[in-house]
């Protein structure tokens, strides 16, 4: 049933807000008229709207304000993106489920998406708070034949790629901050990422890329600190939409980190979304804090850092936090 659904709903996609006749799709489906429109009142309680046009059909005219599996089925479908994906109503956490499925031999790259999550993790055990559905909590789980020391790009690639994503796709602008966050021009957050890897000796045995993308509400708990896509942007996205753009985007993102192609433009995209560039900024590495002006990364997606004494370092990893600058003396 959730593969016919995706179906109609591909169908109400591809006639881009024209009318789409009962009969024809029944026809094409291979399907009952009666079960076409048992399904269409079934979709419309899960809060779709179609409205009947004389003669022609129905129109597709509003889309629910939380992700829905079938439709998000449906975009990546039209968008030729062939990845399984898993809407899950609740888990612990996207990463952690991806994990388990992975340990239980799934078939790799997969997506899961959760519309809440009841243990959502950021960075350094820090929580990602979860509960609004109309956010996005993604993990991609890769089985990559990569050398550990490949990696370390990796999340700041993706970020990267997501950046131009939101920029081409809808117009929005968000900066990356070293090494993990997507932030708006006024500093709010709008995004975090998680990258966590088991690793062997010489290769990588498997990847969770985690995404937690504010796109309508931003959590109230983080009020002046978070954003979201709403918020920055201005208008009202509809969430499935964007989920399947954005595995879209990440998933070709992946094939050119594996390839090696995301080199050509690595660099040159981080200097476009860098949000630290020539700021004096903090990084605490292993509790040890580290002053100085960020310059830019080098290949290896570590942080450049000018210090007082005019020497600069890359930093591998760490936390940023950005200092205001010292007034001229
Ligand atoms: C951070 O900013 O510290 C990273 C936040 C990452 C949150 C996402 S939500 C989906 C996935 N599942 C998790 O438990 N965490 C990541």
């Amino acid at each position: 049933m959730a593969a016919l659904d995706g179906s109609i709903l591909r169908a109400f996609l591809d006639a881009e807000g024209e009318a789409v006749s009962g009969d024809r799709l029944a026809k094409e489906l291979g399907v009952s008229r009666v079960a076409v429109w048992a399904r269409l009142a079934r979709l419309r309680r899960e809060g779709f709207r179609f409205t009947a046009a004389p003669r022609k059909g129905y129109k597709l005219t509003a889309t629910p304000k939380v992700l829905h599996a079938a439709l998000i089925e449906a975009h990546l479908r039209r968008l030729r993106i062939h990845l399984s994906c898993e809407v899950l109503t609740e888990v612990d956490s996207t990463n952690s489920e991806a994990e388990r499925r992975l340990a239980a031999g799934a078939e790799a790259p997969f997506a899961v998406v959760a519309l809440r999550q009841t243990a959502g993790r950021g960075r350094l055990g820090r929580r990602w708070h979860s509960a609004q559905a109309g956010n996005l909590y993604l993990s991609l789980a890769f089985r990559p034949f990569i050398e550990p020391a490949r990696l370390s790009p990796f999340t700041i690639w993706m970020g990267l790629a997501l950046c131009e994503h939101l920029e081409s796709q809808h117009g929005i602008h968000l900066g990356l901050k070293w090494p993990n966050d997507l932030l708006d021009d006024r500093g709010r957050k709008v995004a975090g990422m998680l990258t966590e890897a088991r690793v062997d000796a010489d290769r990588v045995r498997d990847l969770v890329f985690g995404l937690g993308l504010n796109i309508g509400e931003r959590p109230e708990e983080l009020r002046g600190l978070a954003s979201s896509l709403r918020e920055t942007g201005g208008k009202v996205l509809d969430p499935s939409a964007v989920a399947a753009g954005v595995i879209g985007a990440l998933a070709k993102a992946w094939e050119a980190f594996e390839d090696a192609s995301f080199r050509r433009s690595f660099l040159r995209l981080h200097s476009r979304y860098d949000c630290l560039n020539g700021k004096r900024v903090r990084v605490t590495l292993r509790g040890q804090p580290l002053s100085g002006i960020a310059e830019g990364i080098d290949d290896a997606g570590a942080l450049l850092l000018r210090l007082a004494n005019g020497k600069r370092t890359a930093v591998a990893s760490g936390e940023v936090t950005l200092r205001p600058r010292r007034p001229a003396a």
